[in-house]
């Protein structure tokens, strides 16, 4: 029996233990995927530390130790380089092997939406943790034109220099949308319990797409307003579920191939 275990602060809503836990039924893998709260920073590390010996093959990690599991890796593969933080560790061998998936779970997020025309230019509101990985999906795919926008400034300035994309400020953060074909929500507003974006995106053209990485509630205000303009929508679970088949295939060797099922499995829970 070999287990496997996603690592977060805090933990409770994590959709990923569901998600793997069908995939292991569906594939009769001797597996189970449990949820750990990571506490702190101390306890993340005492986890990464004994979790091997205890038969793990390795974690998802989530907020908010992405980077923190990214520094304690013994071996990083380039996309976890890429963006500075691990999402998928791999025990192996007495090592810690640190991948990134969160770009191809993007990626291919987004090449589900299949935009036509192809977009050039995207806005992604917030600089958290979710954003590195998305603005490296985004250069992948050819963008020309990446801006990105945070309440705190220095954040957006510190990524839009690391990436070689475009800082806006804050409070022009609706402003000159008529050249913007992808608005990206990464932060955490419109989450339930949380104020939503304050932003008016009216401006956008008809053609652009709105993606909101939330997936509770599973429309967010933002969205709701952009389909009701006929524009293309994307919630949080396709990311999810695309990030989480390079994980499964990392641990189990078997890749699931059933992503619009699983996503419609989530939209389904509560
Ligand atoms: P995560 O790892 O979930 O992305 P995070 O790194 O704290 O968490 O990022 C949360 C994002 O939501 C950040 O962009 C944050 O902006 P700040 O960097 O200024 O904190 C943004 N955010 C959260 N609450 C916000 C609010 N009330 N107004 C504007 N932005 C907010």
């Amino acid at each position: 029996m070999r287990h496997v275990a996603v690592i977060g602060h805090p933990i409770g809503q994590s959709k990923s233990p569901a998600l793997h836990s069908r995939w292991i039924k569906a594939h009769g893998v001797e597996a189970d995927y449990t949820a750990i709260d990571g506490k702190d920073e101390d306890n993340f590390r005492e986890l990464i530390r004994t979790l091997p010996e205890k038969g793990y093959a390795g974690v998802n990690v989530t907020i908010p130790f992405k980077q923190l599991a990214f520094e304690l890796c013994d071996e990083l593969t380039e996309r976890a380089e890429s963006v500075g933080a691990a999402n998928l560790l791999i025990f192996r061998d007495g090592k810690v092997i640190g991948d990134n998936t969160d770009i191809a779970g993007f990626s291919a997020a987004l090449s589900s939406m299949a935009l036509d025309p192809a977009p050039r230019s995207a806005r992604i509101i917030g600089a958290g943790g979710a954003a590195p990985a998305i603005i490296v999906a985004l250069k992948e795919a050819g963008l020309e034109r990446i801006e990105i926008t945070n309440r705190t400034a220095s954040k957006a300035i510190e990524l839009a220099e690391r990436f070689d994309i475009k800082p806006i400020g804050w409070a022009a953060r609706d402003t000159k949308l008529g050249e913007i074909d992808l608005l990206i929500n990464t932060t955490s507003l419109g989450m339930e319990g949380q104020p939503p974006l304050d932003m008016f995106v009216g401006s956008l053209p008809p053609h652009a797409a709105v993606i909101d990485i939330i997936t509770t509630p599973r429309e967010t205000d933002l969205l709701i307003g952009a389909r009701e303009r006929g524009q293309k929508t994307m919630n949080g679970l396709p990311m999810l579920v695309h990030q989480a088949v390079p994980s499964f295939e990392a641990w189990f060797g078997i890749r699931p191939d059933d992503e619009p099922v699983a996503i419609e499995f989530l939209e389904g829970l509560k």
